[in-house]
């Protein structure tokens, strides 16, 4: 499967939303997750997120590995998206930020 990781955080920029062939991304108030029952690995999201936050899991850098876990865990309970939006206002400003997964929303 597939993994979005700290960088989406206040960021949000749906641009993997328009290109998932399978709708597999959920969406809390400020990050998405992929559900991994759903992801078919087609590798289309990587490029096109503009933080660089997704990742195939077998590359997921030491200090990202557990969102493997939060992106399944958060996939059950948000609700599914499958248009593209906006991204969140001061998204300009979050790209690159350390340690924004104290800033997550659920
Ligand atoms: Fe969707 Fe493909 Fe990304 Fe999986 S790898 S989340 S199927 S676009
Ligand atoms: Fe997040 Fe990148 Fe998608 S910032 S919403 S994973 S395009």
């Amino acid at each position: 499967t597939y993994v979005v990781t700290d960088n989406c955080i206040q960021c949000k920029y749906t641009d993997c939303v328009e290109v998932c062939p399978v709708e597999c991304f959920y969406e809390g108030p400020n990050f998405l997750v992929i559900h991994p029952g759903e992801c078919i690995d087609c590798d289309d999201c990587v490029d096109v997120c503009p933080a660089n936050a997704i990742f195939n899991e077998d590359d997921l850098p030491e200090d990202k590995k557990h969102f493997l876990a939060l992106n399944e865990e958060l996939a059950q309970i948000w609700p599914q998206i499958t248009d593209q939006k906006d991204p969140l206002p001061d998204a300009a400003k979050w790209d690159g930020v350390a340690g924004k997964l104290e800033h997550l929303d659920k």
